[in-house]
């Protein structure tokens, strides 16, 4: 019993969160693989006279030690065979497995990783509300304009459709903290993503199929619906995976203009889709594209640069001491990064990052520079209440060689 009641518990719950993420992004490859897969095959299929007419064009391939023809019938073969694959619990357990952990991570800690009272003050009570309805108002949104006249044309939807996005993506990082708002971009168009599988591309094919089956024709627009929804999805694929990557860099969410370096991703990363999307369709697709998406990309990286916080510039002070460094820390840092955290929400040190010796201290001196100074990611919120003239110590000490002494 007491044994027990000494092991640490919490460590389970570090396991289920692992869980979730491993199977989140297992499903998510698996998602994004069939829709690159789909995308490519769409735009490789070939007209064949010889084939059955209802067919639109065939494809060949070869993998895995033998040769593949695919056909696809545009509207509905006359017949449907008795087994049919569908496509769509990638989709699905991406959405909920995701979705299970931004409620855990985020949505369960609002004061830790959703809000940064430097950026709004916004009460985490009401946050959390917004940032679930801002989910469900993203997908109404963009579903209503997919399917009013803007929708029929191509450049006009995806202009609109990037302005709103642009315009959330600022909307966000001025209520959440720079981390909680690029993952609430995720999390929207990562939704909308789902909402088109869910809501459009299923119900149309299970129509289509309805129809064959009563022996009616099936109606084409739906077949032409989904696949519009499905070319969304395979565009903003790269720019969610950035998302998701980015919180481990938070030189891209914690810095002044980072609504904008979000942008930037959006658009190169549609850029470098299409690139790909065309190639496959066997015309020759334009290398200018590269050099254009690598325009924004330069541009995100000097926003950074522009956007990192210059530390407060003691010149011709002393660098500050150790002793000075060390209390710094001790007031700051330690409740979290300790062998035994003293702040409630940690039973370890984040990421096993830990301030206990001196030793500890000098080791992590770069990174304790990178996330304290030069980005203000640390402390975490700025729930310890870091001055600036006490962030400016820390960059004169490391500049000064991160002595111990
Ligand atoms: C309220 C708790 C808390 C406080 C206070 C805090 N940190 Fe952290 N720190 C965290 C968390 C949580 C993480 C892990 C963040 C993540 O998941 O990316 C972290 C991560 C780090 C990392 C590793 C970053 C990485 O990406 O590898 C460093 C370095 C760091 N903190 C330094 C500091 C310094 C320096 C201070 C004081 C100025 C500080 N922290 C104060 C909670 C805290």
């Amino acid at each position: 019993m007491i044994l027990l009641r000494s092991l640490d518990w919490a460590i389970l719950l570090d396991w289920a969160s692992l869980l979730l993420r491993w199977t989140h992004v297992i499903a998510g490859i698996a998602w994004i693989g069939s829709s690159f897969y789909f995308i490519a095959l769409d735009a490789s299929l070939r007209p064949n006279a010889r084939l059955d007419p209802r067919v639109s064009g065939d494809a060949w391939q070869v993998h895995g030690g033998g040769f593949y023809q695919i056909q696809k019938y545009m509207v509905a073969p006359e017949f449907l065979p008795g087994h049919l694959t569908w496509f769509k619990w990638e989709a699905y357990s991406t959405w909920i497995f995701g979705f299970a952990l931004l409620v855990t991570t985020y949505y369960a800690n609002p004061a830790l990783y959703l809000l940064d009272a430097s950026v709004s003050s916004i009460e985490p009570l009401d946050a959390v509300p917004l940032a679930l309805f801002s989910l469900v108002l993203g997908w109404i949104a963009y579903d209503q304009l997919c399917k009013s006249p803007i929708g029929d044309n191509t450049a006009r939807l995806a202009f609109t459709g990037f302005a709103l996005l642009t315009l959330i993506t600022f909307g966000f990082c001025h209520i959440f903290s720079g981390r909680g708002a690029f993952l609430q971009v995720g999390a929207l168009v990562g939704s909308i993503m789902v909402g088109n599988v869910f809501f459009i591309i299923m119900p149309n094919q299970r129509k289509t199929i309805a129809e064959l089956i009563a022996g009616r024709e099936p109606n084409p627009a739906w077949g032409k619906q989904a696949k519009q929804r499905s070319v969304h999805n395979n565009y903003l694929t790269l720019p969610v995976v950035f998302v998701m990557l980015s919180n481990h860099y938070s030189f891209t969410y914690q810095t002044r203009w980072n609504w904008l370096i979000l942008t930037c991703i959006f658009v190169s990363s549609f850029m470098i889709r299409h690139y790909f999307n065309t190639m496959h369709t066997g015309a020759e697709p334009d290398w200018r594209l590269w050099p254009a998406a690598a325009v924004p990309i330069a541009g995100a990286a000097l926003i950074t640069l522009a956007g990192t916080y210059a530390p407060p510039s003691a010149a011709g002070e002393k660098p500050a001491s150790f002793a000075e460094i060390r209390s710094i820390i001790d007031q700051r840092c330690h409740t979290c990064h300790a062998v035994h955290p003293t702040f409630a929400a940690f039973s370890d040190p984040p990421k096993g990052v830990m301030f206990d010796t001196p030793a500890q201290i000098r080791l992590y001196a770069k990174p304790i520079y990178e996330q304290a100074v030069k980005t203000h990611t640390m402390p975490l919120n700025n729930l310890t209440e870091i001055t600036d003239t006490e962030r400016g110590a820390i960059g004169s000490w490391f500049k000064a060689g991160a002595k111990l002494n």
